[in-house]
């Protein structure tokens, strides 16, 4: 109860907001919070040692995903297989049934994911898909490695593609929007499914930073069309390297397995499909390991866990500074469903963002702006459109050789990446770390603010 109550915020009598901070409840007003000498001036930090989330994901490893990989070393079956005890399967299931999809495949990582499905929507030559400008590089590169032509649209304040933006990059030629679910928000699949009925295009949900965020009560990966994810490192769960796709589309499904596993689709696949099955065509070879199954098979039994720390260490937070004049928190549009990996703030300029980031850390609380993305159109490779071969058809086409990416193809996208930052959560930070950081949040903030 102590540690609720220090996170609780009053509004006065006067409508003057006053906060309870410090481990005795100290009540202190706004004005009087706002003239704390900050650490970056000289004043005394509000930690000693810097406070930071985990550079390399929760990594929530334990005798769980120890006893699944001694399953399998025993067995002496690392290579995939598709009997009934078989990891990468068992894994797939249990993922398919806890985000609520009929169809789960697992594949090697995030970009073949994408790959992926790519090919399960038989995307290719002479088509468009339309992608947020501020995500990650395998988005781009599984357009263009399909042959076709990627279209960025900005992003808005929840960081993920702006629904506004979308429908003016839309052409005959489009086929798929790629929504990016990005740094643990989700992106508003509502007007976006609604833009992809009325043009008929598919919608590809790209869940790698928001694995286990939700939208609407429904789970990301299970809203569009096809869903990807990545297990990589530094992921919600991890198995160093891994992904999955997702979809409810039997076809789309089938096309997926084939791609991923030299064209071929084999019995549990089979089984799950019904009949009128399609025929094989050019593919690759995108298995999951036994190993990388056991991991992910124990990893998902935590997922929850880590979903619902992080989500209640950003609700302190947030609440810890909801009466800060003025403030703007990172746009949700589901505010349960997200995440909680940031709390970011809208500093309304770069230049005030890099000054609160800068004494943010100085009060020893580890500070930044959206990362773990890249602002793609800046790019270089990205901006002078380099392929693996000149004749590449995604840039050979009339479209392909007019469109120019770079700076001015992303104005908004620039500015409010820039004005956005603030602290990455963890879900292992305690509640004394969360009242660092609303310390450190309101000290800098009400500071900056009278300056
Ligand atoms: C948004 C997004 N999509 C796709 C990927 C690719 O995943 P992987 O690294 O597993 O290939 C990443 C990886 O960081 C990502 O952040």
């Amino acid at each position: 109860m102590k540690n609720r109550r220090e996170f609780l915020t009053t509004v006065g009598a006067a409508g003057a907001a006053s906060i309870f901070v410090g481990s005795g409840g100290t009540r202190t007003s706004l004005a009087a919070e706002g003239t704390q000498k900050l650490a970056i001036d000289g004043g005394t930090p509000v930690r000693k040692t810097s406070l930071h989330s985990r550079p390399y994901g929760p990594q929530f490893y334990d005798d769980v995903e120890k006893q699944e990989l001694m399953d399998v070393l025993e067995s002496k079956h690392p290579f995939r297989w598709w009997g009934a005890n078989s990891k990468a399967l068992q894994f797939e299931q249990a993922y398919a049934a806890h985000i609520g999809v009929k169809h789960a495949i697992g594949v090697t990582s995030g970009t073949t994911a994408l790959y992926t499905a790519m090919a399960a929507l038989g995307i290719g030559p002479g088509d468009e898909v339309i992608l947020p400008a501020w995500t990650w590089y395998a988005d781009y590169d599984a357009i263009v490695l399909s042959g076709a032509l990627p279209v960025f649209a900005e992003i808005d304040g929840s960081l993920a593609i702006d629904p506004d933006d979308i429908e003016s990059r839309i052409t005959p030629r489009t086929k798929a929007i790629v929504p990016s679910h990005l740094q643990g928000g989700v992106a508003d699949m509502d007007p976006i499914l609604d833009i992809a009925r009325k043009h008929k295009l598919r919608v590809v949900e790209d869940c790698a930073q928001c694995c286990g965020g939700r939208y609407k009560g429904k789970y990301v990966g299970s809203i569009g069309d096809i869903g990807i994810n990545s297990f990589q490192l530094s992921k919600t769960i991890t198995s160093g390297e891994g992904g999955a796709v997702t979809s409810n589309d039997a076809k789309l499904f089938e096309r997926a397995v084939r791609f991923h596993d030299v064209g071929v689709i084999r019995a549990p696949y089979t089984e799950s499909l019904g009949g009128g099955l399609l025929a094989a065509f050019a593919s690759c070879n995108f298995r999951m390991s036994e190993f990388t199954g056991a991991v992910l098979k124990g990893q998902l039994q935590k997922l929850e866990t880590i979903g619902t720390r992080l989500r209640n260490n950003a609700r302190k937070v947030r609440r810890g500074i909801a009466d800060l004049p003025g403030l703007k928190l990172r746009k949700t549009p589901d505010q349960e469903g997200d995440l909680g990996v940031t709390i970011f703030l809208d500093h309304g300029t770069r230049q005030r963002r890099d000054r609160f980031l800068r004494a943010l850390r100085a009060e020893g609380i580890a500070a930044s702006g959206p990362g773990g993305s890249v602002i793609l159109p800046t790019d270089k490779r990205i901006e002078n459109k380099v392929t693996l071969h000149p004749d590449w058809p995604s840039f050979n086409t009339p479209q392909g050789k007019a469109i120019r990416y770079g700076s001015e193809c992303c104005p908004k996208t620039i500015d409010i990446h820039g004005r956005t930052g603030g602290v990455i959560m963890d879900p292992n930070f305690t509640d004394d770390d969360l009242k660092d950081i609303v310390r450190a949040i309101r000290k800098v903030y009400l500071a900056m603010r009278s300056a």
